[in-house]
């Protein structure tokens, strides 16, 4: 089973540069790692200097990495669940297959698929780490609620199955046994999030050493550990950079001393790309922090 290592924070920290950077490091070190980057505003490609339109793809000995888009994981969603959606539907009502593109543009089930997806990925891709660069803070969080509230949702819409098939059945005589799909859509909505709470994930938090982005990191940190998922280590990028840091890093320290390592990285000019660079961006020192809590 690999290691799944997230990174979470708001837009700009460093969470496409720091996971390549991180996975470019695995890599070089001959573990098999897989970089998956479920931001919708690609730019692993741009980090890693590669192109990754074609699907996924090695990009250094040992590293393979995939950006996700949003379309994709619609139409992976359509395969996966497309017709178990028009199973339920149809039973239901007299619907055609059109349902299954209304369903899919639905508000949350992007954010509930991607989950879905990044757990499939960990059971079927054979690595020792998989490196998951998430989106920035305020999406990355709806996923993680959406998934939540999936899960006890489906729960009352097997209620409301139940009662609805009542009332149609005596009009028409329906068939097919979606009470099974509504409850096996539950049980993987469930598996996920005790999935990411499990501890073969291990959530990083990234933020650069400024006040806006402390507040930030504070909330996410609070979210995440909210919904049972722990924080392994909180990375403060970009070091050396701005005027204010030696405040900031005191706030970092008091804040977080006692529940979760503090990574440094050093900001670098001009910013690293392609694996070569990539895999010293985080010293030495700091990487055996990082090891530590990953490994
Ligand atoms: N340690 C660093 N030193 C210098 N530049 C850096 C460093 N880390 C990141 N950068 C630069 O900062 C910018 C933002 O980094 P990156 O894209 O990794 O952040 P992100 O958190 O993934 O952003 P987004 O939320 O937009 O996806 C990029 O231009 C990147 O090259
Ligand atoms: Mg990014």
């Amino acid at each position: 089973m690999p290691v799944l290592v997230s990174f979470w924070g708001k837009g700009g920290v460093g969470k496409t540069t720091l996971s390549s950077a991180l996975a470019a490091k695995l890599a070089s070190e001959g573990y098999r790692v897989y970089l998956l980057s479920t931001d919708f505003i690609p730019s692993l490609q741009d980090v890693l200097g590669v192109e990754l339109q074609g699907g996924p793809r090695e990009v250094c000995d040992g590293l393979i990495a995939e950006q996700l888009t949003e379309e994709k994981i619609i139409q992976l969603w359509k395969e996966r669940f497309g017709e178990e959606v028009y199973r339920v539907a149809s039973s239901l009502f007299p619907v055609d297959r059109e349902i299954v593109d209304y369903v899919a543009g639905a508000p949350g089930i992007v954010e509930e698929f991607t989950l879905y997806y990044v757990w499939e990925k960990f059971h079927r891709v054979d690595a020792d780490f998989i490196v998951w660069d998430t989106m920035a803070t305020g999406g990355g969080i709806r996923m993680l609620r959406i998934e939540k509230e999936f899960y006890e949702h489906l729960g009352e819409a097997a209620k409301l199955y139940l009662k609805l098939k009542g009332f149609f059945d005596k009009i028409r005589t329906g068939e097919a046994e979606p009470l099974e799909l509504i409850e096996s859509w539950r049980r993987l909505a469930d598996n996920i999030i005790k999935f990411l709470q499990s501890d073969t994930h291990r959530a990083l938090l990234v933020s650069r050493p400024l006040p806006v982005d402390f507040s930030v990191v504070r909330r996410v940190y609070s979210e995440l550990s909210s919904m049972s998922i722990p924080v392994r280590a909180v990375v403060v990028n970009m070091m050396g950079y701005s005027q204010t840091e030696d405040r900031v890093l005191e706030m970092f320290i008091h804040e977080f001393e006692g529940r979760a390592p503090l990574v440094l990285v050093p900001h670098v000019s001009p910013p690293p790309s392609e694996c070569e660079k990539l895999k010293s961006l985080i010293p030495s020192d700091q990487m055996k922090r990082v090891l530590r809590v990953i490994k």
